[in-house]
């Protein structure tokens, strides 16, 4: 398994690109599903979960043609099968986002429940109540979930926890549902609604995407064809402006959308970071060593769980005491022994991290144990004194397109080193 070996102490300064999101691509490849439209995507992101789910809609019956910089061509004219194996799924549990699709279009779907992960039991049941409202039969058996609805009719679905996936996936599975859907508390990231936008080109009806209700008047099939560029990254982004505080260093992150940072941008001048809109995107500018600061992570718009590890890192070289407390997930600390190995002063009650900022932290082999907290790693160690050596960079690769070479071209001290076994 690759390793990734990072020379700290540099500050980082340049430009960089953010890739497409990879929480926008995951949806918006799935909802090909819904339709036999042919389709164009660009700004997929090269990552390892995105040729998952590649592997999966091939499986499936998808026709996929790369054409490199220009994107991938997508068409499902029929299924060959309507069953997601758990040698997929349990590889990534956004692979529950083929049940929607696949319960609506050909009534039917058996997709392997996805299992926990390092951040928590991430169980399904919000999906699964809501295609039970709308008329589908629900069996969970043999650890997969059977979906099956003559036509799923629609309904109003109130979510009590405003999930990300479980929205999508119902709001894809309302597109094609006799009647109006309407899911209220509906997660409002911005991933939402730049599936809905993909889904209005196939031919949906869809209001208030990217709100807590969203609307979806059904349609008896979704012929059109749809031409779209996924979203940037806006974590990736926040990784990036993360590395320029706890350099030192000053970066500019290209191509971000600066409304997808509000919260964290707000929370990036409050610990001090000079953060400024520019033409191309959002740049950070390191000021003084960093200001201890209080962080809840929320829903969207709130501060994202999926910064939280890497503003931990920041935290940990602050002038202060912070308490960062994760609302969202309830186990997603697994980076805080990692970064005790490196020097860090981090105490755990529940929820509830105490971070005592120290001086310096010193290079150390660490683990990566899931996608953001192998990036707090890469942070702790571009700003270490010494050496840090990252084993399980699979975890990185998930999420992060060309990590060593964005951070070398910044002027990190970063290299991937193979390993023989
Ligand atoms: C999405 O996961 C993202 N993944 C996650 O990003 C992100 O951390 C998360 O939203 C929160 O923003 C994708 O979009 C592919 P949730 P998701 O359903 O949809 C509970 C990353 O690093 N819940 O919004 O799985 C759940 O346990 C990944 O890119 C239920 O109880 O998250 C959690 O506590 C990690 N029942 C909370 O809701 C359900 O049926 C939020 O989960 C569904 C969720």
């Amino acid at each position: 398994m690759d390793k990734i070996l990072i020379k700290g102490g540099k500050p980082l300064k340049g430009d960089v690109a953010v890739s497409g999101a990879k929480n926008a691509a995951l949806p918006v490849l799935a909802a090909t599903l819904l339709g036999p439209g042919e389709h164009r995507i660009s700004n997929i992101p090269k990552l390892m979960d995105v040729a998952t789910i590649k592997r999966l809609l091939n499986h499936l019956g998808a026709v996929i043609s790369d054409h490199g910089p220009d994107g991938w061509t997508v068409r499902v004219p029929d299924l060959s099968r309507c069953e997601a194996p758990y040698e997929l799924v349990k590889t990534m549990r956004a692979s529950v986002l083929v049940l929607g699709p696949l319960a609506a279009r050909f009534g039917e779907a058996r997709v392997s429940l996805p299992g926990g992960c390092a951040i928590g039991a991430r169980p399904i049941n919000l999906h699964l109540m809501g295609l039970e409202k709308m008329g589908a039969e629900i069996k969970i058996e043999h650890g997969y979930v059977s979906v099956k609805a003559k036509r799923l009719k629609g309904a109003r679905i109130y979510l009590d926890m405003p999930s990300v996936t479980g929205t999508e996936n119902l709001m894809m599975a309302a597109t094609l549902a006799e009647g109006v859907t309407v899911i209220e508390n509906a997660a409002r990231e911005p991933e939402v609604a730049d599936l809905a936008q993909f889904l209005i080109q196939c031919g949906a009806k869809i209001t208030g995407a990217g709100t807590d209700a969203i609307t979806i008047d059904g349609v008896e099939s979704l012929n059109g064809s749809a031409a779209h560029r996924i979203m940037p990254d806006r974590i990736e982004a926040g990784t990036y402006l993360a590395a320029a505080a706890i350099t030192g260093g000053d970066i500019l992150v290209r191509g971000c959308n600066p409304r997808h940072l509000d919260a964290v941008a707000l929370k990036l001048r409050e610990i001090g970071v000079e953060i400024r809109e520019e033409p191309e995107g959002l740049r950070a500018t390191a000021r003084d060593r960093v200001r201890a600061v209080d962080i809840k992570t929320l829903p969207y718009p709130g501060f994202p769980t999926d910064m939280q590890a890497q503003i931990m890192a920041l935290m940990t070289l602050s002038n202060g005491l912070s308490v960062i407390t994760e609302t969202v997930f309830e186990n997603r600390f697994s980076h805080v022994a990692e970064l005790r190995r490196m020097g860090a002063d981090i105490q755990i009650e529940s929820r509830n991290a105490i971070i005592k900022g120290v001086r310096r932290l010193s290079g150390a082999p660490v683990m990566a144990s899931d996608l953001r907290a192998s990036a707090s790693l890469v942070l702790a160690g571009l700003a270490a004194e010494g050496e840090t050596e990252i084993s399980r960079v699979y975890h990185l690769d998930r999420g992060y397109e060309g990590i060593e070479r964005k951070f070398s071209n910044l002027g990190g001290e970063i290299t991937r080193i193979g390993q023989t076994s």
